[in-house]
């Protein structure tokens, strides 16, 4: 196994192909030698390109990132969670990275608005990672959980009200990218009716369209207002709360961590969302575990969270100092990618991709290490809230294309859907505050989540009720069971 070291960033010059030569930069191997993460190959199938690099090179490859600028693609997942809970060798401070300080990867690198240094949580690290992200989590910690999720329940309904009634809907853009964006603002205290163009400006800004600059200052114009505002005048809302925490950030640095945890929140959890829809909406064994009560929707979302992870890997981590990673030496200066989708399917924690993960929560899908995601446990419960509503208010949901002609947008961050086009039963909307439940009888799937279906039920009008999801669960907590829809049915009649 002969391996080019990537320690050396920049382009090999006795092997570089002639700058913007077309015939090179569609190639699928680029300087070096080495393979490109990027181009028509890896748009098609880069997880098949991972795979390639695994074969070649074990468990950390030597690979290029745009611009053919060398990154460390850390392929295995002992390999991928050694680099996240070793901060003694692996930071996330940017500008530690050889190919930003001599250039490579300078400002004009079409991944620059992700490793770009920012004064925030996910850059810094010692007590300066430990007062900002401090400051995350314990504004977090304050959260109503039980009321976030009422209030996922209700956004859930809302939307299912747009769409019940025309008997069709795009489920990517109707509800998995809508939800996350209305329970965020709803968590930050920000007016509802900023939803729908704070969803197109989020989008934009990922995109990296020609606006996206300007829908980032639309963005953060919108916050830095909302935090003027909170600073006044505090309300029971995650923003003053983070105000008021004793790290006292500065309006600056509030909204910036408004704008962090808001747009992580919104494209990770859309993803899954989406991810989580077509896996019930088109895979035989999550049907059958479904509607034989084998699997709750909270571990259909877990099984998602390994197989399609909402951000596939992440540009990165670099080394402080010379080591060795996966049987590679690493040079300090290095960049590494955090290769969560390949971690996720190392062949040694999953030698059968088949094989259910239920129980099992040590995908990589939120990191690990000091930069874990925090708000893991949010992402999660406007996954399962969602979903549990949605599939309870229009238990005949059905792809309406198939499933070969749904399209798909890759980059080396995250891989999603267009769209998630369905057909369903027309149905009446609902009041809003009610119980997530179908009041019109629907024809049974073979897939329906619950059983057996109550009997049409005068619609219930208010208290509004307590949330139907399980509550996150700890890591090696048994999977709690849901509910039979007849037994939620009568505990909320009880008013429990
Ligand atoms: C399914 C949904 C989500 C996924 C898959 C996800 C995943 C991730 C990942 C992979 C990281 C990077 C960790 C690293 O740098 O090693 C991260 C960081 C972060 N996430 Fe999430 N996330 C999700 C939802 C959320 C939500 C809902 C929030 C806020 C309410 C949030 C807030 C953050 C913050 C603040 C960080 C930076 C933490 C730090 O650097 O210390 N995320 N997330």
């Amino acid at each position: 196994m002969t391996t080019p070291s990537p320690s050396r960033p920049g382009t090999d010059a006795a092997t570089a192909p002639p700058p913007g030569c077309p015939a090179h930069q569609s190639s699928g191997i680029g300087a070096g030698g080495l393979r490109r993460l990027f181009g028509p190959e890896a748009d098609q199938d880069l997880a098949g390109v991972y795979e390639k690099l695994r074969a070649e090179h074990g468990p950390v490859a030597p690979a290029l990132l745009h611009n053919d600028v060398r990154v460390w693609a850390v392929l295995g997942h002992s390999e991928n969670l050694h680099m996240v809970r070793t901060p003694s060798q692996y930071t996330r401070d940017s500008r530690q990275w050889s190919a930003v300080k001599d250039g490579t990867a300078g400002l004009d690198h079409p991944l620059a608005p992700v490793f770009t240094w920012q004064p925030m949580a996910s850059f810094v690290e010692g007590a300066e990672h430990q007062r900002l992200r401090g400051a995350v989590t314990g504004a977090m910690a304050g959260l109503d959980h039980r009321g976030i999720r009422r209030h996922i329940n209700r956004y859930s309904n809302k939307l299912l009200n747009d769409i019940c009634e025309t008997g069709r809907a795009d489920l990517v853009g109707q509800f998995a990218e809508q939800l996350p964006m209305m329970v965020m603002l709803h968590v930050l205290g920000m007016p509802e009716d900023y939803s729908e163009r704070m969803v197109q400006a989020a989008r934009d800004m990922i995109k990296g369209t020609e606006t996206a600059i300007a829908s980032n200052e639309y963005v953060m114009e919108a916050l830095t207002r909302h935090v003027v505002r909170r600073r006044a005048q505090p309300e029971e809302d995650f923003t003053s709360a983070l105000i008021a925490q004793p790290a006292q950030l500065t309006d600056d640095e509030v909204a910036a961590h408004l704008r962090l945890v808001l747009i992580a929140a919104y494209e990770a959890t859309a993803n899954l969302i989406a991810n989580v829809l077509r896996m019930v909406l088109t895979d035989p064994r999550f049907r059958a575990q479904l509607s034989g009560g084998q699997m709750t929707v909270p571990e259909a979302v877990e099984q998602s969270l390994w197989d399609e992870p909402p951000f596939s890997a992440m540009v990165g981590y670099f080394a402080k100092q010379d080591t060795q990673l996966g049987g590679q030496q690493i040079k300090a200066g290095d960049g590494l990618l955090l290769g969560i989708q390949p971690g996720n399917v190392d062949p040694v924690v999953r030698p059968d991709l088949a094989a259910n993960m239920q129980g099992n929560r040590s995908h990589l899908a939120f990191s690990g290490g000091p930069h874990e995601c925090p708000g893991q446990d949010i992402g999660r419960a406007i996954a399962d809230t969602g979903v549990d509503a949605l599939l309870m208010r229009l238990p005949d949901v059905e792809l309406a294309v198939d499933e070969r002609e749904l399209g798909w947008r890759s980059s080396i961050l995250s891989r999603h859907l267009v769209e998630l086009p369905v057909t369903f039963g027309k149905r009446p909307p609902q009041d809003v505050k009610a119980r997530p439940m179908s009041h019109v009888p629907t024809p049974r799937r073979n897939w329906e989540v619950s059983s057996p279906m109550p009997q049409p039920f005068p619609q219930p009008t208010a208290p509004a009720p307590e949330p139907v999801a399980p509550a996150p669960q700890q890591p090696a907590a048994a999977p709690i069971r849901r509910k039979g829809a007849w037994r939620r049915l009568l505990e909320w009649w009880r008013g429990y």
